[in-house]
């Protein structure tokens, strides 16, 4: 059940308890029922690595794994080092903080000195509508839509409204 779905079950069945009037639950219902605009996801992106280093951490998936891998590009705006990955389905973005930079990467690896999976990326066809959305269902939207690795607007889902999970959508 999504943190929205949770929230509006839950204050439904206090407004139930508390008011048992049918008239009033239809009111609650047809507030519900407003005009956003329609968006949809269209698929998975990428899934994030976050590692110590992305050289070093790309030899597995190259000479190993034996998937096609890209060089290494810094994002000094962000702070992190990226490397992709390509599979025949998605891609595997392998990320390194820029020196101490204080990016979300470099804190999470104080947490995962080894590393680990720090997000999933889903592609949607509206990133606008999409925001609007989900604020509006109150899942927290951790900023405005910023250029992301792709050159494309992308924005972050707070993990605790996200099954744990940190959320990246980014505009097809
Ligand atoms: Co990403």
């Amino acid at each position: 059940m999504s943190a929205f779905h949770h929230l509006f079950r839950r204050s439904f069945d206090i407004l139930v308890k508390k008011n048992n009037s049918l008239n009033f639950i239809h009111l609650i219902r047809f507030s519900n029922n407003s005009s956003r605009k329609e968006w949809k996801v269209l698929g998975l992106n990428h899934i994030a690595i976050a590692t110590n280093d992305v050289n070093k951490g790309s030899d597995l998936f190259r000479d190993v794994l034996k998937l096609k891998t890209s060089g290494s590009e810094a994002l000094p705006e962000h702070g992190v080092n990226t490397v992709f990955v390509e599979t025949s389905n998605t891609k595997i973005e392998l990320l390194d903080p820029i020196g101490e930079s204080k990016s979300p990467i470099w804190s999470f690896l104080k947490k995962n000195p080894n590393g680990g999976i720090h997000h999933i990326c889903l592609e949607v066809d509206d990133i606008y509508a999409a925001i609007d959305d989900l604020k509006a269902r109150n899942i927290r939207v951790l900023s405005d839509a910023k250029v992301g690795a792709h050159g494309k607007p992308v924005v972050f889902l707070h993990p605790k409204d996200c099954n744990g999970v940190l959320i990246e959508l980014e505009q097809k």
